[in-house]
């Protein structure tokens, strides 16, 4: 019985073992975010340069549509300057009116703008958690259980898993990607090394930018993540305290009935 249950388990992780090389559809890098463990937190530095990337390069073709510009403000988030963000808000496409149905010039109490049309991505406001780097073995979910969901994951693996190859069909073009499902993706590459200059003075390798941007879609999609894992981690604390008080709360209530003294 011992031998079969320990021969199931390794079974088991052994599966995984193989998934994780293979990496769900299609190849998905593991990448160590900072905010991947339970106590782990936003950085803000990368929230900043990977909202440059965003701003620089993919809002071109895709919007943010479900983010609130004054987000940008937050405390845990990038934290730009308030007066940056209305400044900022200004210069971005104009904003249809609500009351008046008229274009107005955009607000930080407004949304970021959406793309659609002829070569526009997807939404990316919540890309981050709408796609699942890992999966399996078999439909189980273990390897999201130890490696998160990997969406970000995701994100970086198609923004590096390009190898230069591309076809046309029917006058559209589309590119080979590692990452994609189905392997062929109708972006373009959109990044390669240096093309921004960071305002920190960080390296701009295609690599950097890419985690960049996914930790920033990361915040986007989840921005109060880090204020989530902190009130978990209270509840179970308290949770914590409570089981041994009730445990020694029953001790004492038992105690005369089982021939001991209080
Ligand atoms: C020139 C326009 C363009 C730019 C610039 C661009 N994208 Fe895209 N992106 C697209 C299009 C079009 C698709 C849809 C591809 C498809 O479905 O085959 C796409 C798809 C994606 C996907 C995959 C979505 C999925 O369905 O799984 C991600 C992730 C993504 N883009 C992220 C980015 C990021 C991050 C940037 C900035 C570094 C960026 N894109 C820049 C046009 C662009």
């Amino acid at each position: 019985m011992k031998k079969l249950l320990i021969s199931a388990i390794s079974a088991v992780l052994l599966g995984s073992g193989v998934a994780m090389a293979a990496g769900g559809e299609g190849h998905i890098e593991d990448v160590a975010f900072s905010f991947e463990s339970p106590f782990g937190k936003y950085d803000q530095q990368q929230l900043r340069r990977g909202f440059q990337v965003y701003r620089e390069v993919c809002s071109a073709c895709h919007g943010l549509k479900f983010v609130p510009l004054r987000s940008l403000a937050d405390e845990g988030g990038p934290q730009m300057d308030p007066t940056w963000v209305r400044a900022f808000s200004a210069e971005l496409d104009e904003a249809i009116d609500k009351e008046t149905g008229e274009p107005r010039a955009r607000k930080e109490t407004d949304m970021f703008p959406s793309r659609s049309g002829e070569g526009m991505g997807p939404d990316l406001s919540l890309m981050a958690k709408a796609r699942a780097g890992f999966h399996g073995p078999y439909g189980t979910g273990i390897n999201q259980l130890f490696r998160g969901i990997g969406g970000p994951e995701y994100i970086v693996s198609v923004l590096t898993g390009y190898n230069g190859e591309e076809k046309e069909e029917a006058g559209s073009y589309f590119y080979h990607n590692a990452a994609f499902p189905g392997n062929w993706i109708a972006m373009a590459p959109p990044l390669s090394d240096d093309l921004i200059e960071y305002e920190d003075g960080h390296e701009a390798t295609v690599h950097h930018m890419a985690e960049d941007v996914a930790a920033f879609l990361m915040w986007t999609a989840e921005p109060k993540m880090m204020a989530r894992k902190q009130m978990g981690f209270v509840s179970v604390l308290l949770l914590t305290l409570l089981t041994v008080l009730l445990y020694l709360t029953n001790k004492r209530l038992w105690a005369p009935h089982k021939g001991k003294h209080v």
